[in-house]
């Protein structure tokens, strides 16, 4: 006789179950297509060797769901802090003593087949916090997916022929002349965050108002085209545009346009994946710092939105006054709302995704790029770190900027509408890029 299943209120047992398979679905894809001296090898002194991260993956969903929530021993407890994010820097990883290739990929295994079992066997309520809602399980699934983001910009800066292949081409470029340039969103409160999204992280904590003054936000992220004319009439010679800080990185580093571009005679390239172009001049900008998108806003006369504007655009609803789960209502993204999960290894053609746009019609606010706010990663009122302090907390202050909406690369499990991505103002190896605002005089 087999055991009864356990009940699954809500499905959030089954979902853990397909979020947690999915990731590794992907973490296979993005470990398996290239040979074990490049799994081993620095492709940037800023990114941990691919092997570091299927470690990391595999040791973070120990820690937490099998000794935290199990109670279980540990598997190998010497090997905690080689993968302990904290200990060593990126740059020092490749001269740990690393599980090899085979030993990470036993290792992973081996956990998460533990996991699927903690996971049939665990109650559906009680349990504690972690297990609220299978909070710990989502967390694990999102970090899993986080961490093959962060292969993805891996495998973008690696050198050398292209390993990833995109399984299908983006949606065509629609036609955008009749979209208005910008779109009012006028003052009042909204709520911004979450106290009922049932993963949502602790940053996003708790549900609270918020009044945001009127104003105007880009219809569209801002698309290679525009920020070509940028380039072309000087920015990158112009220090009037610049944060102090910008512009020294301009200058210590001669940039001159977003990185991953080159330029050809009289055009512009860029690499991709391994594979050089034709800058797309219909796509989001991609690959630029923060500093990059401040200059590009001052510029233009505008300025990047706070966070908060950002997710008034994207979630309120002015009609029932609520704040929705997504630009486009509650239901969870689906190919037709939103460009996520490595799908095209590209961003779409700004306009693309009618059915993304938020109730009042600003696009593309979820998925293809990360998109740069002026605001610092800060905690919303009545935040409290959980499960652990080092997941946000420690990165609290000025010197981290908030990016919102995801990218192409970002899964649909780490991606809603109060998802709250940072890094440094100076990175652009992510997938980077912005629209911009500007205030509108209250009507
Ligand atoms: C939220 C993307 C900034 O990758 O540094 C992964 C996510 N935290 N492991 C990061 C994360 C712990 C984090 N970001
Ligand atoms: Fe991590």
């Amino acid at each position: 006789m087999t055991a009864a299943p356990m009940p699954d209120p809500g499905g959030l047992r089954e979902r853990a179950a397909s979020a947690l398979i999915g990731a590794r679905e992907r973490t296979r894809l993005l470990t398996g297509c290239v040979d074990e001296r490049e799994l081993t090898a620095q492709h940037s002194p800023l990114m941990s060797p691919l092997v570091w991260d299927l470690g990391h993956i595999g040791n973070q969903e120990e820690q937490w769901l099998l000794r935290a929530v199990a109670g279980q021993e540990p598997l190998r407890p010497a090997i905690d802090s080689v993968y302990d994010a904290f200990e060593h820097p990126r740059a020092e990883r490749p001269s740990l003593p690393l599980l090899t290739p085979k030993e990470a990929r036993a290792y992973v295994a081996d956990v998460r087949s533990r996991v699927l079992d903690v996971l049939d066997a665990a109650p559906a309520g009680g349990g504690g916090p972690l297990m609220e809602s299978c909070f710990a399980f989502g967390m694990i699934a999102q970090h899993e997916q986080q961490h093959d983001e962060t292969m993805l910009i891996t495998h973008q800066l690696r050198r050398g022929p292209a390993a990833l292949t995109a399984p299908e081409p983006p949606p065509a470029a629609p036609d955008t002349a009749l979209l208005p340039a910008e779109i009012l969103v006028e003052g009042g409160p909204f709520t911004m965050g979450t106290s009922t999204e049932p993963w949502a992280l602790d940053n996003e904590r708790p549900a609270h108002p918020c009044f945001v003054p009127s104003f105007f936000i880009d219809t569209l992220p801002v698309s290679n085209g525009a920020y070509l004319r940028f380039i072309q009439d000087g920015g990158y010679e112009d220090p009037r545009w610049w944060h102090p800080e910008g512009w020294d990185q301009v200058r210590r580093h001669s940039l001159a346009a977003p990185l991953f571009w080159r330029r050809e005679g009289g055009t512009w390239t860029r690499r991709r994946f391994g594979v050089e172009e034709p800058v797309p001049e219909a796509e989001p900008v991609l690959h630029v710092s923060w500093y990059e998108a401040e200059a590009y806003a001052a510029w233009a006369g505008r300025r990047l939105p706070t966070e908060a504007e950002w997710e008034k655009a994207a979630r309120h609803d002015p009609v029932s006054g609520r704040s929705l789960r997504y630009p486009w209502g509650d239901e969870d993204p689906t190919p037709e709302h939103a460009n996520l999960g490595q799908r095209h290894l590209r961003p779409a053609p700004v306009g693309a995704y009618a059915r993304g746009a938020s109730r009042r019609g600003v696009r593309q606010l979820i998925g293809d790029v990360w998109e740069w706010t002026a605001s610092d990663f800060l905690p919303y009122p009545g935040f409290r770190a959980f499960p652990y302090r080092e997941y946000s907390e420690v990165f609290f202050g000025p010197g981290h900027k908030v990016l919102r909406g995801g990218s192409f690369a970002v899964d649909p499990v780490a991606c809603r509408g109060t998802f709250r991505n940072w890094d440094l103002p100076v990175r652009r190896q992510i997938f980077s890029g912005f629209r911009t605002a500007r205030d509108a005089e209250p009507a």
